[in-house]
């Protein structure tokens, strides 16, 4: 083996204003096997990451929320943690760019970089709104397409008809913050000097640090020229304010990146870590940053220029990858492709879609597809039906008949060593990042192991009274097999690994590998992954239906308030992914005449246990009684809602919730936070009645 490498890997930051989704979980899935597989080889890899704290969608979605930014990332920071740790992506830290050591980070950077020449101010026109009185960025203008004319398109791109435009260029512009028609205003900005680094870039780019895909994407900015970069933004604004500049605060990407430096520094306090031996110039270290494809220029171009012009290193390689579809279609919330990382977790077990993602990802910036069906069919035949199945057909002999003893000879040595041998192509692939590939290979030795069973059939020799010891051996051969294939497996499944450890009594490790085991007692066999049932997936997409249907009633102020948790999941700014289609705001007179809208009254109101935004309550709708999970606890205490009258929904499907069974949905206005309101009681309406 070569010498021990010693390598810190990141994945992109994600925006502290919106869960995660299926789609950010394809780098994250990336980036954990990587690392886990880096480590399994016996080099040392750290992986860090954080959450991205700053900028105006998070400002202003905290003050939609009627909570400081800080609140809002607090919180969530803890449901991302959540999230990541159950699809067992294995951070060695999780920090957030709004911290002491990131604050430190990008002043100090700032500083050099100025001091070094590379930054210059200059005043230019920008976008403002009188009424906020606040710069907009391009997502929070409005206005129609200058191309086809669309309504309500944002001032960067046209989603109806894919043209990319400036947002002076939109017709009838509003701000998305007040409504009120953006005017031009002066102001001065701090600009970085990117062309200055222009040999530098061209030089490292030729160098390999880039899939031929971006560094020709990148060709083309360089033909164009690189513009000087706009890293100043005004107040009021969330973020850090740049040292020398009061009321000037550092854009979000300029401190964002350096997230990946803070993380790692606040590591390196905690474990006695070398910051600089991973940072310094001539660090000899490796530094890798995964990303998807839309944020390549700001770590391909933007990024190492800044390292460079501050005095550290740059990355090794930065790692790109494409973008999930789901069906073969963008993510879309009216079919249920939106699909939230909690949301799958409530249904499925993540290695499933470790497991998938790592089947379809290569080294490439192609798009993957999620195709549900093809996903349950895929897990079910391979992981259960080839890779469980293997173990499942010769423990039990092992453990009944043998008393758990291996014996002490495999009867096919050499087949056991040409999947030794298969072990290299293996791992080459999972190196270079072509995991299909590694898939495939893994696939293909599960498949020899399972005809080596079939042909040798111990269920048959076990029959046969003279024939036990060949049982005991073909058995140790296919379970010796099994132990490759998990060891193999080990970055992908993390759990089914370690139960797999329990069961054969070792520690799985690549570099033992080419000893069997022999003459070695296995513990009980206990079933390892299940199959995926199809009602699991259905389940799945139709909760991510109703999610969205809840998140798109708050956006248009009917605040359905059965789920708390909805209210996160519609980022003002969609900054969360390009690849999103924003949900269908018509529904036909059919699918409106279906809601059964009754009054009911709240018969009692009580705190749940546990919950942050919850309220139970207890609904009295003429002919029935309902219980509901309400997420109102902003705007009212329990005492102040027994009497009232609220719109309910009265056919929604039961859902089982954490806290219990919430039998329907309940209707309130307002613009959130503690401004939510029920129906007063002297409407002259009753308990029962139907809305019309
Ligand atoms: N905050 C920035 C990254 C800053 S890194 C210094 C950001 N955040 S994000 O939440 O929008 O995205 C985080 C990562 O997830 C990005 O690499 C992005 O490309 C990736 N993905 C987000 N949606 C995705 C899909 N639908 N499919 C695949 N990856 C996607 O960008
Ligand atoms: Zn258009």
């Amino acid at each position: 083996m070569t010498d021990k490498r010693n390598i810190l890997v990141t994945s992109a930051l994600p925006y502290a204003n919106g869960p995660i989704h299926l789609g950010h979980l394809v780098e994250y899935i990336q980036t954990d096997i990587w690392a886990r597989f880096q480590r399994l080889r016996g080099n040392t890899c750290y992986y860090v990451c954080a959450d991205d704290a700053h900028g105006t969608p998070i400002m202003l979605r905290a003050r939609q929320d009627g909570i400081t930014p800080e609140q809002l990332i607090a919180t969530t920071k803890k449901e991302h943690e959540t999230d990541f740790a159950d699809f067992l992506i294995g951070f060695d830290n999780y920090y957030s760019t709004h911290s002491d050591e990131n604050r430190d980070f990008a002043s100090s950077i700032y500083l050099k970089l100025r001091d070094e020449g590379h930054i210059h101010t200059r005043t230019i026109k920008q976008a403002y709104d009188p009424e906020a009185e606040m710069f907009l960025p391009d997502r929070f203008i409005k206005g129609s397409c200058p191309k086809c004319g669309a309504e309500d398109q944002y001032g960067d791109n046209c989603e109806v008809c894919g043209a990319t435009y400036d947002p002076t260029e939109l017709n009838n512009p509003v701000s998305a913050v007040s409504g009120a028609t953006p005017v031009k205003k002066d102001s001065e900005q701090y600009f970085f000097k990117l062309s200055d680094f222009s040999g530098m870039l061209q030089q490292w780019l030729k160098q390999g640090h880039v899939q031929t895909e971006v560094a020709n994407k990148l060709d083309e900015w360089f033909e164009e020229g690189l513009k000087d970069w706009d890293i100043s933004r005004n107040a009021p604004y969330w973020g850090f304010e740049i040292p020398d500049a009061p009321g000037k605060y550092f854009y979000v990407w300029m401190d964002a990146p350096m997230g990946y430096m803070a993380s790692f520094k606040n590591l390196c306090d905690k474990q006695g870590i070398n910051f600089d031996d991973y940072w310094a110039a001539d660090s000899k270290n490796e530094l890798y940053h995964f990303i998807g494809k839309d944020i390549a220029r700001f770590h391909t171009l933007f990024w190492p220029a800044v390292l460079d012009g501050a005095g550290y290193r740059k990355p090794s390689a930065v790692f790109c990858h494409g973008f999930l579809t789901v069906n073969g279609q963008k993510m879309s919330k009216s079919r249920g492709t939106f699909i939230k990382a909690r949301t799958y977790l409530d249904n499925l077990n993540p290695e499933y879609l470790r497991y998938y993602y790592t089947a379809k990802l290569s080294s490439g910036v192609d798009d993957i597809d999620l195709n549900l069906e093809d996903f349950m069919q895929r897990v079910n035949s391979d992981l259960v039906g080839k890779v469980v199945n293997i173990a499942s057909r010769c423990a039990g002999f092992i453990t009944k008949k043998f008393d758990g003893q291996l014996s002490a000879q495999l009867p096919e040595t050499g087949l056991y060593n040409e999947m030794v041998a298969a072990g290299d192509k293996i791992a080459e692939h999972f190196e270079n990042l072509e995991y299909n590939k590694a898939v495939r290979e893994i696939m293909a030795q599960a498949d020899k192991a399972n005809v080596y069973i079939d042909e040798n059939k111990p269920w048959v020799l076990i029959k046969e009274a003279d024939r036990k010891a060949e049982v005991q051996a073909i058995c140790t051969q296919g379970l010796n097999m099994f132990c490759l294939l998990m060891t193999w497996l080990k970055p992908i499944l993390p759990v089914t690994a370690e139960k797999s450890e329990a069961f054969l009594n070792t520690e799985l490790s690549w570099t033992g590998i080419s000893q069997p085991l022999l003459s070695h007692s296995i513990n009980k066999f206990k079933p390892l992954l299940t199959r995926i049932e199809k009602e699991q997936i259905e389940t799945m997409t139709h909760s991510s239906v109703s999610e969205a249907s809840i998140a798109t009633a708050t956006k248009h102020k009917i605040k359905p308030a059965q789920q708390a948790v909805a209210e996160n999941s519609e980022a003002v700014s969609g900054t969360t992914n390009a690849a999103i289609e924003p949900i269908a705001t018509e529904i036909s007179f059919d699918d409106f005449a279906k809601i059964d809208l009754r009054i009911a009254r709240i018969v009692k109101a009580e705190h749940v246990a546990g919950a942050d935004k919850l309220l139970q309550l207890t609904l009295d709708i003429g002919n029935d009684t309902k219980n509901v999970f309400a997420g109102i606890k902003s705007a009212y205490q329990p005492e102040d809602l027994e009497g009232k009258l609220t719109v309910m929904v009265a056919n929604l499907a039961p859902r089982k919730m954490r806290f219990g069974l919430s039998e329907g949905m309940v209707l309130a206005a307002g613009p959130g936070g503690s401004d939510l309101f029920i129906l007063n009681p002297d409407t002259g309406a009753t308990a029962g009645m139907k809305v019309k």
